[in-house]
């Protein structure tokens, strides 16, 4: 799958030299373009050429401070003698892009891809922060395979409403409920609005882009300690500058991510996902970087390596603090440090030492927010599981440290919808025909079907159980789930019903058996109905007529692949064969 990659040709001449160091005509036109920027003849000299890749827009809130972060990359940069290059990229704002910014990822991911190799560059910082703009940036990094160091922009500062703390995403979901069961009003949820977004930065619970931060920290693409200083904390900016140092010794050392985002590293990753209570997003993120790099990993790896490992950070969605309080705790280094035993401990990352040695000196601060494994938040076994069975013959997942622990064995009848808007629109219903031992199922949410497979498998309970106090149901579907969302919801379901998996077959009134402790997800009903049902369904009519949604339509792979576009997995090199001058 990947590529033979000669190190060999890096290590003796600066890969820019192919650009600068040329005579006559053609050095002459990429010296002199650039130099209309106001640069001094040095850059020219052979010193590194860093690209600082930023998603920076304000159509991300989580991104816009990143110009900031660029400015301190460059300081560093400069200091250890390279030529920074900051240049923008595309970027994913998860709460305003429609359908789903999960659409966009892999188009991201090569749009980064594309532009790091087509310009010269030697290195490349990059500069990410909401929740899709890391994953797409890293499979960026494993195709092109240049030196790459990730920045992330840091969470935002604890949410406050009513003097007590509030998660931003997981207090959204919690809002919605009370609002819908009457016992909050909406003044008081635009007031609560206003509390949960108080400076720059990500969400600050442990979702997506906290999870994918501190996993790029475990895969070893960031410097330790980075994925949780606050984006408002001058630490931020240290921690940008020292990024801009050390990439510029990373392309000296020829240290690519190739070598550093191997399989070891992801099996570090998989178990901090699970001490850390990360997102499910992460599995398809995982999913979709291991195979730009040629790393084999299956669904059934984030099973295997994760059920030794209990939860050990205290933080919303699964438990009570926020990344403020796991930054002052002392971070990810801690849990590293705690996880000893579980990891390859031999792993050398971006700062070129090993993870033994990176994480020695890391000390907890906080012992109610970074556990210890002797006395976790929850125990081994309880991060996200992986089901197996005749509704999900390729996978799917359920989040247990966010479940609640009586529903993850649990048996009762589907109450199916063909789409999350039909189930909308009756959710309201008084005569829905719903009790709280019913199994909601919401299909054609799936890469394919929306597309983009977007994040509403923890949807909303009917109205009428949220009245009567109902707070937790079973939820089947083929979608994702927010990294900030919690519930008994089991997602991803593989394949999806809009290319034939057997959720497309199930019916309200079927009954369906889910037992997490035995990893199974049973529909009961026999294989010679099933193969009735199959004969008499036909595909929805779902794929977009022209443009992106289209390619991605055609493209792209089952969510236990990781959701990639099928010809984007492996990589391509920084080689680029051909050039106009
Ligand atoms: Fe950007 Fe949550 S919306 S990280």
């Amino acid at each position: 799958m990947t590529a033979e990659r000669d190190h060999s040709a890096q290590a003796s001449r600066p890969r820019s030299g192919a650009w600068f160091a040329a005579e006559a005509r053609a050095g002459m036109i990429y010296r002199s373009w650039l130099r209309a920027e106001g640069f001094t003849p040095e850059v020219f000299d052979g010193r590194p050429v860093i690209g600082i890749a930023n998603s920076w827009s304000e159509l991300t809130p989580c991104n816009v401070h990143l110009r900031a972060v660029a400015d301190a990359v460059k300081r560093g940069v400069w200091q250890a003698g390279g030529f920074p290059l900051e240049f923008p990229t595309m970027s994913l704002g998860e709460s305003l892009m429609r359908p789903t910014a999960m659409l966009f990822r892999n188009l991201m991911a090569m749009e980064v891809e594309e532009l790091v190799r087509a310009n010269p560059l030697d290195g490349v910082v990059l500069l990410s922060g909401c929740d899709k703009t890391t994953p797409a940036m890293l499979m960026a990094a494993g195709s092109v395979d240049l030196p790459a160091i990730m920045v992330t922009g840091g969470p935002m500062l604890n949410g406050k409403y009513r003097g007590a703390d509030v998660g931003s995403g997981t207090h959204v979901w919690r809002f919605e409920q009370e609002l819908v069961a009457g016992r909050m009003t909406q003044e008081e949820c635009v007031a609560a609005e206003s509390g949960m977004a108080r400076s720059c930065g990500h969400c600050m619970t442990m979702g997506t882009a906290s999870t994918m931060a501190c996993l790029a920290e475990a895969l070893g693409m960031q410097l330790p300690g980075s994925a949780a200083w606050p984006a408002a904390d001058s630490h931020r900016y240290v921690t940008a500058q020292s990024a801009g140092q050390r990439i510029v010794e990373l392309v000296r050392e020829d240290l690519r991510p190739s070598r550093i985002m191997t399989r070891p590293a992801f099996e570090n990753a998989i178990r901090v996902n699970a001490a850390i209570g990360g997102s499910t997003n992460a599995i398809i993120h995982l999913l979709a970087i291991a195979g730009r790099l040629g790393v084999l990993l299956s669904l059934d790896d984030f099973d295997e390596l994760a059920r030794p490992v209990p939860t050990l950070v205290n933080l919303m969605p699964s438990g009570r603090y926020l990344m403020e309080d796991f930054c002052y705790a002392g971070g990810l280094p801690v849990v590293m440090r705690e996880l000893a035993d579980l990891l390859h401990n031999e792993h050398v990352g971006v700062t070129g030492n090993t993870l033994a040695e990176t994480v020695a000196g890391a000390e907890c601060w906080n012992r109610d927010v970074i556990a210890s494994l002797d006395d976790p938040v929850q125990p081994a076994g309880s991060g996200t599981a992986v089901l197996r069975g005749n509704l999900c013959p390729g996978g799917a997942v359920v989040k247990q440290s966010a479940a609640s622990p009586h529903l993850l064995k649990h048996r009762g009848q589907a109450l199916v919808f063909d789409s999350i808007e039909d189930y909308h629109q009756v959710a309201g219903r008084d005569d829905l025909p719903v009790e709280a031992s019913t199994i909601l199922v919401v299909r054609g949410a799936g890469p394919k079907g929306y597309p983009g497979m977007p994040e509403i498998g923890n949807f909303v309970l009917p109205r009428k159980l949220l009245e009567r106090g109902v707070t937790d149901m079973v939820r089947i579907s083929d979608a994702r789930m927010s990294g900030t969302g919690f519930g008994t919801v089991v997602l991803h379901v593989a394949p999806e019903s809009a290319v034939g998996g057997p959720l497309a077959f199930v019916r309200s009134g079927d009954w369906i058996q889910l037992d997490v402790p035995a990893r199974t997800l049973t529909l009961e009903v026999n294989d010679r109905e099933l193969a009735q049902r199959r004969a008499g369904w036909a595909p929805p009519p779902c794929s977009p007529g022209r443009g992106y949604a289209r390619l991605y339509s055609e493209h792209v792979l089952q969510a236990d692949q990781g959701a990639d576009l099928d010809f984007l997995v492996g990589a391509s090199g920084a080689d680029v064969p051909r050039h106009n001058h």
